[in-house]
């Protein structure tokens, strides 16, 4: 049976800062961010903005009513919780009025969770061929102000709807992982923000993916040269670079995939790091911004989130694919509000105050699809514009 991807939907904060105006402030040099780590600019949340106001909002972009009738399964891969017990899935379930006899849960392996999220729905859809299942990678990666990852924050999400016989692409039965117990990124339950080992998280990507990329070929018999594309974990655009420089062995292969992978990160210069959505907004980037895919090419994918575990596993390309797609995306990403350098560090940074009861002051109005309102009694109050 084919199983895979049958629509794809994509949702970013309606705020931008130009990394141009971060480097002038952080007195460092433009050319470090827009050409050291390939990146222009970063999607900004406001409060009212979270994972699953984002998911939502992803999801509701690529729903149909019959679709939310069909769903039984929600699954959103995420590292930045709004709650250590309930599920994302279950309020995201709720907003999108999906039918109740589904099963929603958050599943979490840093920036790799979506990815577990995915291999879930494609068993899932073995099992019940006539179900659909929902997986949702949703994320705000929040560094801190003048931190070492703060030109590399982001926020957004991508909802993708996994079905039997797909119209976008049909996953392959290759898949390969890799577990590392390391710490090279990590976010005790008492930190706000995540710690980071940068330089040894940069060399555990590559060398999980070198690694992995042995084990995966010497499983599957499959080169490199055999696929038309590769979409990468993208934390910042060159570490994807870097990545794909690392296994590719002959010039003509690195060329063309190279060729593949600036159509990949279109849309992930300019939101940033998503996390678990970054390697399938990479996706998203490559069938949008790509004249030189066509219906059968093999797309290889990447996933790797810190901790560590990564996933090499890949994708065949249907016929008439490029009939789901938004062809716009770029220019609507091209009219977010752009902020100036105080107005993101309120904005990005602000927290919500609780008085004792557990209650916030009601929110500023977002007249986004989604969008909490307010916090009462320790509750998330979401609403729907
Ligand atoms: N013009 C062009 N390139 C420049 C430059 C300039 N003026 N100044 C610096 N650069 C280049 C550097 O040479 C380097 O590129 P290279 O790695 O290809 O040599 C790149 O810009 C980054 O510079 P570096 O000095 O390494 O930056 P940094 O010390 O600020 O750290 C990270 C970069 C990625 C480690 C940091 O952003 C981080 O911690 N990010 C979060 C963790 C992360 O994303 N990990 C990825 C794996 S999941």
């Amino acid at each position: 049976m084919n199983i895979g991807i049958d629509k794809i939907g994509f949702a970013a904060p309606d705020f931008v800062l130009d990394l141009a105006d971060l480097a002038q402030a952080r007195s460092a040099d433009p050319n470090k961010f827009k050409i050291g780590l390939l990146q222009s600019e970063m999607a900004v949340a406001p409060v009212t903005q979270d994972i699953v106001t984002l998911g939502a909002q992803a999801a509701a972009s690529i729903l149909t009513e019959e679709d939310k009738a069909t769903i039984d399964m929600v699954i959103v891969g995420t590292e930045s919780s709004v709650d250590q017990s309930k599920a994302a899935a279950v309020a995201i379930h709720g907003l999108l009025g999906i039918q109740p006899f589904a099963r929603s849960i958050e599943m979490k392996e840093a920036c790799y969770g979506a990815t577990a999220g995915l291999s879930l729905a494609k068993s899932h859809i073995n099992q019940f061929p006539d179900s659909k299942v929902l997986v949702i990678a949703s994320d705000i990666a929040k560094y801190g102000i003048a931190s070492g990852g703060e030109p590399t924050q982001g926020a957004g999400a991508v909802a993708m709807l996994v079905t039997a016989d797909p119209r976008i692409m049909v996953l392959n039965n290759d898949n390969v992982c890799q577990t590392r117990d390391i710490y090279d990124f990590w976010r005790p339950n008492y930190d706000k923000y995540p710690r980071v080992d940068g330089k040894f998280s940069t060399e555990q990507y590559t060398d999980c993916l070198t690694t992995t990329f042995d084990h995966y070929q010497a499983k599957t018999g499959q080169q490199l040269s055999d696929f038309a594309a590769m979409c990468l974990h993208i934390p910042f655009s060159k570490q994807g670079l870097k990545g794909l420089q690392a296994i590719a062995k002959d010039e003509e292969t690195l060329t063309r995939l190279s060729d593949r992978f600036r159509e990949a990160i279109v849309y992930n210069k300019v939101v940033g790091n998503i996390y678990t959505g970054s390697i399938f907004l990479s996706l998203l980037s490559l069938l949008e911004n790509s004249r030189a895919l066509k219906a059968d090419d093999q797309v290889l994918f990447y996933s790797y989130g810190s901790g560590a575990v990564c996933e090499i596993f890949s994708g065949r390309l249907v016929e008439g694919y490029q009939e789901h797609l938004e062809m716009d995306r770029l220019d609507k990403l091209n009219q977010r509000t752009r902020l100036s350098m105080d107005q993101y560090e309120q904005i990005f940074f602000e927290e919500i105050e609780l008085d004792e009861t557990g209650t916030s002051a009601d929110l500023p109005a977002d007249q986004s699809p989604f969008a909490l309102a307010k916090i009462q009694d320790h509750r998330r109050i979401y609403i729907k514009n």
